[in-house]
């Protein structure tokens, strides 16, 4: 079983704790990423043994982001993101495929995991045009009010929305195992809302 962290560990380095298993990036092994730690490595195995199906699934869902990412960017001419659960920025990530269309893209990605939000600022390191804050996909108003996020996102011009595998899959819960409440009556406000969500089924 996957363990939730806190806090630094034994194998802590740089404040990311590397001795607990982390649900970012075990995703970012699976992925074929370099972000990850032993520890992840061997859960992420444990869970590969239990469902095979995952490796294609996941390799499927970047797939998709990517496609509606390029789509939003180029024919729907978003240049503003908000990813929500957004996992660790290692593979396929938003801000590079979107400012390879759109250069001056803007992109902030959100998680509510404090391992995952430090280990994706650092590295990020500091940029002007993405920013990666902790935030919870369940207080919206919180996400939508952050100063990080105000910084690089102007509301009053269209915005996408990416919500991609932050769900358990048929339960309406976040990955957390918590109730998850969309509010499309809050973010559907804005001029030229675009939302993409998703969530994995493996053994499809
Ligand atoms: C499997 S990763 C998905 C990464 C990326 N979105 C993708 O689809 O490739 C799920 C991420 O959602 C985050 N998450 C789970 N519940 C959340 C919540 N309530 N608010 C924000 N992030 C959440 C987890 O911490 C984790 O990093």
């Amino acid at each position: 079983m996957v363990t939730r962290l806190t806090g630094s560990g034994a194998g802590a380095t740089g404040g990311i704790d590397t001795s607990t298993p982390n649900v970012a990036r075990i995703y970012d092994y699976i992925l074929g990423g370099k972000d990850n730690f032993a520890a992840d490595r061997q859960a992420a195995r444990q869970l590969l043994a239990a469902l095979p199906d995952i490796a294609g699934t996941v390799r499927d869902n970047r797939a998709f982001i990517g496609r509606v990412v390029r789509f939003l960017a180029g024919q729907a001419g978003i240049s503003q993101f908000l990813d929500l659960g957004a996992g660790l920025p290692t593979q396929d990530c938003v801000h590079e495929m979107a400012q390879a269309i759109a250069p001056d893209a803007r992109v902030v990605y959100v998680d509510n995991d404090p391992v995952a939000c430090s280990h994706g600022q650092a590295l990020l390191g500091p940029r002007d045009r993405v920013g990666f804050v902790l935030g919870d996909l369940r207080l919206p108003d919180q996400i939508l009010r952050h100063p990080e996020v105000l910084a690089r996102i102007d509301f009053s011009r269209p915005v996408g929305v990416l919500c991609a595998c932050a769900l358990r899959a048929g339960r309406g819960e976040t990955s957390s195992g918590h109730r998850w409440v969309p509010r499309p009556s809050r973010t559907g406000q804005l001029p030229g809302y675009h939302a993409r969500h998703c969530r994995g089924r493996p053994g499809r």
